[in-house]
């Protein structure tokens, strides 16, 4: 199984657009690593990243959702809070119990319902929004 970035996710506006790509090469190399049987080691790289990547990207995409006063702000901003508190259980497992196995597959489903339920749908909901310009 492959991850890649296609035409059809993107929203329209270059930034967020680059930030999707970057986390669907993470997706990506989480999925190789773990045909290779890398994917504990990989999936601790993805967690620092991870950390780092969720306030970035969604301060990000909330900001541009207020310049153009998006009514979906708030269920869109519950998604994103709902995917920072899976991250953090996440987080605080591996930090108590070390990085096995089922969080290697935990991870993998973790990001495939979000790439299939949020940004290919709640993303681009907002590039669809911000494109018909009537705001
Ligand atoms: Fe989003």
């Amino acid at each position: 199984m492959s991850i890649q970035w296609r035409e059809s996710l993107a929203i329209g506006v270059e930034a967020i657009d680059n930030q999707h790509k970057e986390l669907l090469l993470r997706f990506d190399r989480l999925l190789n690593a773990c045909q290779a049987g890398q994917g504990i080691e990989e999936l601790k790289k993805l967690l620092v990243f991870l950390g780092e990547y969720v306030h970035t990207h969604f301060n990000d995409e909330e900001a541009l959702q207020r310049l153009h006063r998006y009514p979906e702000y708030e269920t869109h901003r519950a998604e994103h809070l709902y995917f920072i508190e899976q991250l953090n259980i996440l987080n605080s497992e591996t930090e108590a119990e070390g990085v096995s196995t089922h969080h290697v597959i935990g991870t993998n489903n973790m990001l495939l319902k979000w790439l299939l339920n949020h940004i290919s749908k709640s993303d681009k909901d907002l590039g669809d929004f911000i494109k018909s310009g009537t705001h």
